[in-house]
């Protein structure tokens, strides 16, 4: 049966408690006032009225797939959502053009919503607008240009064989593993040792584990946080507390660490010389370490997610698996890929992009409206946290084909061109897309690829995995899987 089908028949929506979608014509989905047990929930948080944690209401709807309470709400109400969770509105959108709109025709006018997860980004990039975020992001910009690729691939698979000769080991054992833990571990291998020309100076289980105990939003109640930068803030709980005090660890450590090979041109180099330069005096070396931050936040969560829920697909449909068998056996055979093979793995690489439609990492992507504005014939005011609902669109009937039905083939050939611009925003649009976007697909493609030819990954988790949307879609509980050796 569809994977949607089986979500779909949630409850009714009456559950929703505290939220309120803004109907004039309609009585409202629920009109019960703000409780003291969501203030006590959202106090102490960075932002107390952080949406993250406003979000994680919607859960209570379909305990396998938050998604669905939202794709219901889409359903009955249309492509723009006025909501009121507690003292936010919140604005759902879910219609191509109005992600449009909102990334790249008025731009300027939605910014940047991070409140409640500085301790994850610093100042980095990603939390900026305007021009200190261009000053930021440019310097850092040549490091992502796909001419940079060929020179990346030989230390992303560096990264695959270290992966391999563990999966060795526990295809030997035969002993269970959370999957995401280890793509998690591996793409953080690969950023280190492409862009920083750095092996890993922590032990990427260890941070794993911290940054799950952070973007698991309902870690949230458990943060005091004080101040932000300059690396002070006071935690009232122990876990939280060490998972911040190793995660603010990681980025001196990976700048003090000794280079690998001394190469001149990487992102951390890139990095170093803008904080060198006076010319650009906000560029600091605590907007360095932020940096960093976010590298490895965004780019191995992002990046972890796709793989393992590739290889999820992957492991219950043999066919899918086998074709990327023999696609990388046709490509590149027995010596190591290349970049010109990469161009070359094009089913390989759609199972990567149809992974990130029906699994898309970033969910929604979250601005705050600065002035008024209408959308869709609604009002939007300045304030709204207005949500580009990626994951509503990505499973709309009306953009694809049998959306809940895992077909990598949507993604090769002229099928892309047809499509409806924005239909399709796993990187985000405009201006403020993903700057490592096309090098994820780089390390994805060759990693499932590659692990692929010499091992058989199988689920053994709950069928369906159930879905945590918290501030990335993750596998509830992880996703968990055996490997065996093919012989
Ligand atoms: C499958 C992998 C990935 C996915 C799905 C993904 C998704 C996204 C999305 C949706 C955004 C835009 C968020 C918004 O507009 O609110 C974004 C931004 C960003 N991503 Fe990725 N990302 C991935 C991989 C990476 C990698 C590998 C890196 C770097 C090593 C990276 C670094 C960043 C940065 C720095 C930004 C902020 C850009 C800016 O604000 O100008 N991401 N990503």
């Amino acid at each position: 049966m569809a994977r949607w089908k089986r979500w779909f028949r949630a409850p009714g929506l009456s559950y929703l408690g505290i939220i309120s979608v803004e109907d004039p014509t309609m009585t409202a989905i629920s009109t019960a006032a703000p409780t003291d047990a969501t203030s006590a929930h959202t106090e102490g948080l960075g932002d107390e009225n952080s949406i993250w944690f406003k979000l994680s209401a919607l859960q209570r709807g379909n305990e396998h797939n938050p998604m669905s309470t939202l794709m219901q709400l889409a359903e009955r109400y249309g492509g723009v959502i006025p909501v009121n969770m507690g003292n936010q509105r919140v604005v759902f959108v879910t219609e191509p053009d109005h992600f449009k709109r909102v990334l790249v025709t008025k731009v300027d006018d939605y910014i940047k919503y991070f409140d409640g997860l500085k301790p994850i980004f610093g100042k980095s990039m990603i939390t900026n607008d305007g021009a200190l975020w261009q000053k930021i992001r440019m310097p850092q910009q040549p490091a992502f240009h796909p001419d940079m690729f060929a020179e990346y691939i030989p230390y992303f698979l560096t990264a695959i064989r270290a992966k391999m000769e563990l999966w060795a080991g526990l295809a030997k054992s035969g002993e269970s593993f959370e999957m995401v833990e280890q793509t998690w571990t591996l793409a953080a291998d690969m950023i280190c040792k492409a862009l920083f020309d750095r092996d890993m100076p922590f032990n990427p289980h260890v941070v794993f584990k911290c940054v799950k105990t952070y973007t698991d939003v309902m870690n949230h109640k458990a943060v005091r946080l004080k101040m932000v930068h300059g690396g002070e803030f006071e935690l009232t709980e122990d876990d939280t507390a060490k998972a911040m005090e190793t995660w603010a660890a990681v980025p001196p450590d990976v700048m003090a660490a000794n280079p690998n090979e001394g190469r001149e041109r990487t992102l951390l180099t890139m990095i170093e010389s803008v904080v060198a330069d006076p010319s650009v005096p906000e560029f600091d070396t605590q907007q360095a370490i932020d940096e960093i931050k976010q590298y490895l936040w965004a780019g191995t969560e992002t990046t972890a997610l796709t793989l393992a829920w590739a290889l999820y697909e992957a492991s219950k449909d043999p066919e899918v698996a086998d074709r990327i068998r023999r696609e990388g056996e046709q490509v590149y055979g027995d010596r190591d890929p290349t970049a010109a093979d990469y161009g070359a793995l094009a089913y390989t690489r759609a199972v990567i992009q149809e992974t990130m439609r029906i699994y898309p990492p970033i969910w929604g992507l979250i601005r705050v409206a600065t002035k008024a504005d209408e959308i869709g014939g609604k009002e939007i005011r300045p304030g709204d946290r207005v949500v580009l609902f990626a994951y509503g669109t990505h499973h709309s009937p009306k953009y694809w084909d049998d959306p809940e039905t895992f077909k990598p083939e949507r993604f090769m050939g002229d099928a892309a061109k047809r499509r409806k611009p924005y239909t399709y925003i796993p990187l985000g649009g405009g201006k403020r897309s993903c700057i490592g976007g096309a090098m994820s697909q780089v390390e994805n493609t060759l990693a499932i690829s590659i692990l692929l030819r010499r091992f058989r990954p199988e689920y053994v988790g709950q069928e369906p995995p159930g879905i945590n949307a918290t501030v990335t879609l993750t596998p509830k509980g992880g996703l968990a899987f055996k490997v065996h050796e093919l012989g």
